[in-house]
């Protein structure tokens, strides 16, 4: 038995995640979110944690006895959050970790797609890059997913790119990114200690397709 916490447990790819663990008999699911009364329909299916991630002492009541936690988390405090996963981690000894991140945060994204995204997302970008340096300058094994701009296209189909590789593409499904940390959690030995770029192949161009 895996013994899964994520945290940020209502986010969209987080949900898609849910599915994949929540029909998984090798996987026992713990749930972390605020207000967790919006999961009341998968309460008996896992351990619910209600709390905010940028507290390290309720995070880590959620991801005691953890193999692996994955940190779906959003926001302008996302470095806190990272700060309070970290510590959170460490005094679990929790090693293993899956966290969502942006393109874009290391300038990796070449070309005008790379000029429009870097000031369209601004101070995202900087926020989400300082959130990334925390889980890199921890002893954790983490992999970072940096996906490009997010699709609720029913479909898995991506490619991967490492952190000091060009960017590729425009978009991603969350369906994809869902598949891919669904595979982390069955494979955790891979992409450790990566930061790697998700995008659906042959996606270039100078934007978005619907921006
Ligand atoms: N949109 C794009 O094109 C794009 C592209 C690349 C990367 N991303 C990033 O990818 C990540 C995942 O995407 P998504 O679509 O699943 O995002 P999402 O639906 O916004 O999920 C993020 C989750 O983080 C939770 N959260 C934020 N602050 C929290 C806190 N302090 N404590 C606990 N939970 C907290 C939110 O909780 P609540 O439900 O309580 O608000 C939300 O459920 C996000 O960080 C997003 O910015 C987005």
């Amino acid at each position: 038995m895996v013994k899964v916490t994520i945290l940020g447990a209502h986010g969209q790819i987080a949900q898609i995640v849910e599915k994949f663990v929540l029909a998984d008999d090798e996987m026992d699911t713990t749930l972390f979110l605020r207000n967790a009364s919006r999961l009341d329909k998968l309460s008996n299916q896992a351990t619910i944690y209600e709390g905010d991630a940028a507290d390290s002492d309720q995070v880590e009541k959620a991801a005691k006895g953890a193999d692996i936690v994955y940190a779906n988390l959003a926001g302008d405090n996302i470095k806190l959050q990272a700060q309070a996963v970290v510590e959170a981690l460490h005094n679990d000894h929790v090693k293993r970790l899956i966290w969502i991140s942006s393109l874009g945060i290391y300038d990796e994204v070449p070309g005008k797609f790379g000029e429009w995204n870097k000031s369209y997302l601004g101070s995202y970008l900087t926020n989400y890059a300082e959130a990334a340096k925390v889980i890199e300058d921890s002893d954790l094994d983490y992999t970072i997913v940096r996906p490009a701009w997010l699709t609720n296209k029913n479909e898995v189909d991506y490619e991967k790119t490492k952190k000091n590789e060009a960017f590729k593409g425009t978009e991603v499904s969350r369906k994809s990114v869902a598949a891919y940390v669904y595979h982390l959690l069955k494979n955790p030995q891979e992409d450790v200690r990566e930061s790697i770029g998700l995008n659906k192949p042959n996606t270039d161009g100078d934007k978005p397709s619907w921006m």
